[in-house]
């Protein structure tokens, strides 16, 4: 097989990208497209795997796919260098999917931990829909379907790599060496693998209404900022602050760095004196929250502003992403095709075949 280094990854289109996608994925999708140690890089907007719980509200789906390509323009995605593509268009994950549940038992998708909690979470019990129920099976033919070697993706993903490489190692020993075993590409900072809402709750969620979006306004950026939770017991400036589960400190954990200080806080070095001053007592809530917002504020508008002008032609977005999905495509179907061969259904191509089936008849 040959030694290609090749990056598959995508987002659901159920909403804006906010900063906890950027923090926990993206950010770092654009570092590795830019380091040029990939030979192909695929971001996918996984407009299927959503429609599996999102079946009676298509709209929200379709209207989002192109939401998330301006998030993903704007954060510094190139279609020169990255190919990014939308799910349904690329019926070779259909093929690929249905195949590979014959690897798959009821029990071992009911043990997957990100299915299990899901079905928690949306109270869907017993009436889960099938397509939802069997999504990480989908997920191993959107990473295989690549030959991807590299899946960059926030923590929660994690048993859904695990899932997609046991099918690989079920694939290539029941059919012979044909997939390649995908690895995952956690974040290296544990406040950007679980960003978490800017009230403190451990998920950031549109639904809770705690999410600070990247093509959020200043204005926005700030007044979120300002109302973030912080240390409960933190009520006077003199009070000793707590850093653990201190929503602010963890937004500087995943967005500062020690430039920041020098321009913007020169009192502190770096975050660690930042961190012992407000655990001593002395440092108040007000003045972190400011920095956190200088250092968000500068993160975010050149991203802002290129979403503004991707935003000016929209069109050019859909042409990139069917330029994107045409590309995907093809790779997708050679992939397919030599999963049919190892399959043993590729009656048409196998010029053998025909001879074999022959001579068997004659030899009666
Ligand atoms: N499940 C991912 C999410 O919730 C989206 C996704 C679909 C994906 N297929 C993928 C991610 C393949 C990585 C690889 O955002």
């Amino acid at each position: 097989m040959s030694n290609s280094k090749i990056i598959l990854t995508g987002d659901r289109p159920t909403g804006r990208l906010h900063i906890g996608h950027y923090v926990g994925s993206l950010r770092r999708r654009v570092e590795l497209q830019n380091s040029g140690a990939f030979d192909e890089i695929y971001i996918m907007i996984a407009d299927a795997q959503a429609l599996t719980d999102n079946a009676e509200n298509p709209e929200k789906v379709r209207e989002n796919v192109v939401e998330v390509a301006l998030d993903y323009l704007a954060a510094g995605l190139d279609p020169a260098k990255s190919t990014l593509f939308i799910q349904s268009q690329i019926p070779e994950l259909c093929e690929l999917t249905f195949y590979y549940m014959d690897l798959v038992t009821v029990a071992r998708l009911q043990r997957n931990p990100t299915v299990k909690n899901e079905i928690i979470m949306r109270n869907f019990e017993a009436s889960i829909p099938v397509g939802f129920f069997t999504y990480p099976i989908s997920q191993a033919a959107d990473i295989t379907a690549f030959k991807a070697t590299t899946v960059p993706v926030g923590e929660d993903q994690e048993p859904m790599i695990e899932q997609a490489r046991e099918i690989v190692r079920k694939f290539n020993f029941v059919y012979g060496d044909t997939l390649v075993e995908p690895e995952i590409l956690l974040p290296d900072n544990e406040a950007c693998q679980r960003l978490p809402g800017t009230d403190g709750h451990a998920k950031m969620s549109k639904s809770l209404g705690n999410c600070i979006y990247l093509a959020d306004e200043p204005d926005v950026i700030k007044k979120k900022v300002m109302s973030m939770f912080t240390d409960p017991d933190h009520i006077r400036v003199e009070d000793p602050g707590k850093l653990e589960g201190n929503t602010v400190f963890t937004y500087l954990d995943a967005f500062c760095r020690d430039e920041h200080f020098a321009a913007y806080l020169p009192d502190y070095a770096n975050l660690d004196e930042l961190k012992a001053h407000y655990q001593r007592g002395g440092l108040g809530d007000v003045k972190v929250k400011k920095f956190l917002n200088n250092v968000l504020q500068e993160t975010l508008e050149p991203i802002r502003n290129r979403r503004k002008e991707y935003q000016k032609d929209i069109a050019y977005v859909y042409e990139v992403l069917k330029k994107g999905s045409e590309a995907a495509q093809a790779k997708a179907a050679q992939t397919l095709s030599e999963v049919k061969s190892a399959m043993r259904i590729n009656y048409f191509d196998d010029a053998e075949l025909i001879a074999a089936q022959t001579k068997k008849y004659q030899e009666q």
